[in-house]
């Protein structure tokens, strides 16, 4: 029964918010971007003034629910000029919407950290309500390159 304690351990360290990340990339295009500092900016909805898809649609991914995805100035202006790859400081928000397309459920985010190419250049985060708990994030993170890396430098939503 040895492994219990620490099976105890590692369930605390995953829960809660003693299990915050943080890549140690400090502020980037003024986000914090720790794993609290992203979680504090999708929450605050300070994103709300990027440029923006018109409306909320069915997602493209396999996982149901309808989103929204803003792109901040810098992405915004990089997927303009036809960029293989994307500035550091590229920034793309996606809503995450219940069945209703009005009940936000949670968010995700993904900014770019390095310059060149490769899923280690970007934070990849995604967070859901109303705790925003149990987070994914991480550079690079296994969960989320997979199918980004179908998009252009992990980018697949097109410019409205
Ligand atoms: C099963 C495939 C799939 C996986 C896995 C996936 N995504 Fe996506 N993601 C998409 C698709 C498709 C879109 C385009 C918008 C839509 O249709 O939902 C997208 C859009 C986004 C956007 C908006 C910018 C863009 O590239 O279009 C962000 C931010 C995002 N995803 C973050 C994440 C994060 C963070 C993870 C890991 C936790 C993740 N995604 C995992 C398929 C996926």
């Amino acid at each position: 029964m040895r492994a219990l304690p620490l099976l105890l351990l590692v369930l605390s360290a995953a829960c809660g918010p003693s299990s915050s990340v943080d890549e140690g990339l400090g502020v980037i295009q003024g986000i914090d971007t720790s794993e609290n500092g992203v979680t504090a900016f999708v929450r605050s909805g300070q994103y709300a003034s990027w440029l923006a898809e018109p409306s909320v649609h069915e997602t493209r991914a396999p996982h149901g629910s309808k989103v929204r995805v803003f792109f901040n100035d810098v992405v915004a202006r990089s997927l303009r000029d036809g960029n293989a790859t994307h500035p550091v400081g590229s920034i793309l928000v996606k809503e995450l919407f219940e069945d209703d397309g009005k009940t936000l459920r949670g968010h995700a985010l993904d900014v770019k950290v390095a310059e060149g190419p490769g899923k280690d250049t970007w934070i990849f985060y995604e967070g859901f309500g109303p705790d925003y708990t149990r987070n994914y994030y991480g550079r690079g993170h296994s969960t989320c390159h997979g199918c980004h890396s179908d998009g252009k430098d992990f980018v697949t939503s097109p410019l409205p």
